[in-house]
C-alpha cells in the first residue's frame, strides 16, 4: 500500500488576521477534511496573539463555526516554505505577501476570490464595512468552490 499522500497545507491572509482569514480558515477546515491542513496569518502583525475580532466570532458561531480557539499572527517569508497554497483575502494584502517571496520560491499565492470572478476581486473588510454576514456568505461561498477544486485535483 503506499504511503498516504502529505496533507495539502493552505493558508488564508488578511490584514488583520481577526476577521476575514480565521473565518475562511475555520470554513475551509470544516469543509476540506483530513486532506488539507489549514492556518490563518495578517500582513499587518497588529493582532498578534489576539482572539478573532468578537463580531466575527459571534457571526460564525451562528453559522455553526468556532473561531474561538484561533489566534493572530504575522505573515512571514517562512511561510512560503511551509504552505503549498497561499489564499490572500484582498489584492493588498497579495502585494504585501509578495513582497516577502523568498528567491527561488515558487509557492502558489492566489486569491481567494478567483474562483468567484464575480464576486471579486477583493473580499471587503467587514472591520470597516461592519457587514459580517456578507462577508461570511462570500467565505462560505468561495471556500465550497476551493473545497470542490482541491478535492478534484486529489
Ligand atoms: P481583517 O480585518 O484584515 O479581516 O482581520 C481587520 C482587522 C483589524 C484592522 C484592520 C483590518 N485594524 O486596523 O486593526
Amino acid at each position: 500500500m503506499p504511503p498516504p499522500a502529505r496533507p495539502l497545507r493552505l493558508l488564508t491572509v488578511c490584514l488583520g488576521n481577526i476577521c476575514r482569514s480565521p473565518a475562511a480558515e475555520a470554513a475551509l477546515r470544516d469543509l476540506c477534511g483530513p486532506g488539507v491542513t489549514v492556518d490563518s496569518a495578517g500582513t499587518s502583525g497588529w493582532h498578534d496573539g489576539k482572539p478573532p475580532y468578537p463580531p466575527m466570532i459571534e457571526a460564525a458561531a451562528r453559522r455553526g463555526l468556532d473561531l474561538t480557539p484561533l489566534r493572530a499572527r504575522r505573515f512571514t517569508a517562512g511561510d512560503f516554505a511551509v504552505f503549498d497554497l497561499i489564499l490572500a483575502m484582498d489584492r493588498d494584502n497579495l502585494t504585501a505577501i509578495e513582497a516577502l517571496r523568498p528567491t527561488g520560491s515558487d509557492t502558489k499565492v492566489r486569491l481567494f476570490l478567483d474562483l468567484l470572478p464575480d464576486r471579486g476581486p477583493d473580499v471587503p473588510d467587514p472591520y470597516y464595512t461592519r457587514d459580517f454576514e456578507a462577508c461570511l456568505d462570500l467565505i462560505q461561498d468561495a471556500s465550497q468552490a476551493w473545497a470542490a477544486e482541491l478535492a478534484a485535483r486529489a
